[in-house]
């Protein structure tokens, strides 16, 4: 072979590996800058400064429970990671903090206060030894994107209020849930739908598991979350400083069962998209639209197309966000759970495609940014 074929070989493969090392996989391992598999899982994106940083669970080989906390990596592609290492690290055992090692620490979003200056993340956190049963939200703070981010305080949201959507007429019944044998009865759904389970917790605050924050463009920011024993979503507004609540929210689909919010806005609609409640296991995706936060929210069928798009392509969404300097590109952002090895678990990030004005989400093997 002449030199000069050598040469031309050695370029095109150069190309087709250059070309190669752009395209984002859904599913396999995504090695980061040491060669590891990413390892932020439930996680959520945040561009700042020419970066896109993606926050999520450290997760263990063999426990879903946060031994380490919450990784940052960034990318200025989407596709080659530089680990930051733990941006909100656990506390130690036995410190008696919220956020002791051994607490589930889940779906952390970071968001970016303009007045303040602050990143604030939030997160679902349930306390040590107590498995699900305190649902709560959980905030921290730093000034560096990366962090080390400051634990703030968990709770439940909104106590003492509320939701703006519920009738005087249901404030006021007296049932409780005690007063229902059995759960998925039609009695028992009505008394879902009436608030049984906003009246229970109306002092306490509203139970929070997973989530979600907005940032809207007027900068006023929203909390996502299955409250309500998973049963009902909520939406809330969170305080100027998007440290707290204001105590403003409305209750959508109750006894819908979802949980996995992500949400986006396109031309002044917002579209939310979750799973159902299987745990670790994948079910259908679920897609509603508002042309307001506050509603009123429609539900449209699966926005999932093609194999797989019963199971979201063996998935569940934890985010969606905007593809910097491009018009109207959004990337879900969805997990497949390994619950048996939750390190291992992948990522299914696959480009929000529009049919007859709706978001669908299809199948790629592969695919590359500068394709959308
Ligand atoms: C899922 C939820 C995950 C995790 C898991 C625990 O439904 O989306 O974030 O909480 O349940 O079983």
């Amino acid at each position: 072979m002449s030199v000069k074929k050598v040469f031309s070989c050695c370029a095109c493969l150069l190309f087709i590996l250059s070309v190669k090392a752009q395209e984002i996989v859904p599913g396999e391992v995504w090695p980061d800058d040491k060669g590891i598999h990413v390892n932020a899982h439930g996680g959520g994106m945040l561009y700042v400064g020419g970066k896109y940083y993606w926050f999520g669970e450290y997760k263990s080989d063999t426990t879903s429970v946060a031994l380490d906390g919450v990784t940052c990596y960034s990318s200025p592609d989407l596709v080659h990671w530089k680990n930051e290492g733990i941006s909100l690290p656990v506390m130690p055992e036995n410190s008696y903090s919220d956020i002791e090692r051994g607490c589930i620490l889940e779906r952390p979003k970071v968001v970016f206060n303009k007045k303040t200056g602050k990143y604030v993340m939030w997160f679902h956190l349930e306390l040590k030894g107590k498995g699900y049963a305190a649902a709560r939200v959980g905030v921290a703070v730093s000034d560096k994107v990366t962090g080390p981010y400051r634990f703030v305080h968990s709770y439940r949201p909104c106590a003492g209020f509320w939701p703006e959507n519920m009738p005087d007429k249901h404030r006021n019944l007296s049932e409780t849930p005690d007063d229902f044998k059995e759960w998925w009865t039609p009695e028992w759904l009505a008394a879902v739908d009436n608030g049984l389970f906003v009246r229970r917790d109306r002092l306490g605050g509203q139970m929070s598991r997973d989530m979600t924050i907005f940032v809207d463009d007027d900068e006023r920011a929203y909390h996502i979350y299955a409250s309500e024993e998973n049963l009902t979503l909520q939406i809330a507004e969170l305080s100027a400083d998007y440290q707290s609540h204001t105590g403003r929210y409305i209750r959508i689909f109750p006894g819908g069962h979802n949980e996995a919010p992500a949400i986006f806005k396109k031309d002044g609609t917002y579209y939310l998209i979750t799973s159902g409640c299987t745990g670790w296991e994948p079910n259908a995706a679920r897609l509603f639209s508002a042309p307001s936060i506050w509603g009123p929210w429609k539900q449209h069928p699966n926005p999932c197309r093609g194999t797989g798009a019963e199971k979201t392509f063996h998935s569940q969404g934890t985010f969606i966000f905007p593809v910097e300097g491009k018009k109207d590109v959004f990337i879900f952002m969805a997990d497949r759970w390994r619950p048996k090895h939750p390190s291992d678990a992948r990522y299914i990030w696959l480009p929000i495609q529009f049919e007859n004005g709706l978001p669908v989400l299809k199948w790629m093997d592969k695919w590359n940014l500068k394709d959308l």
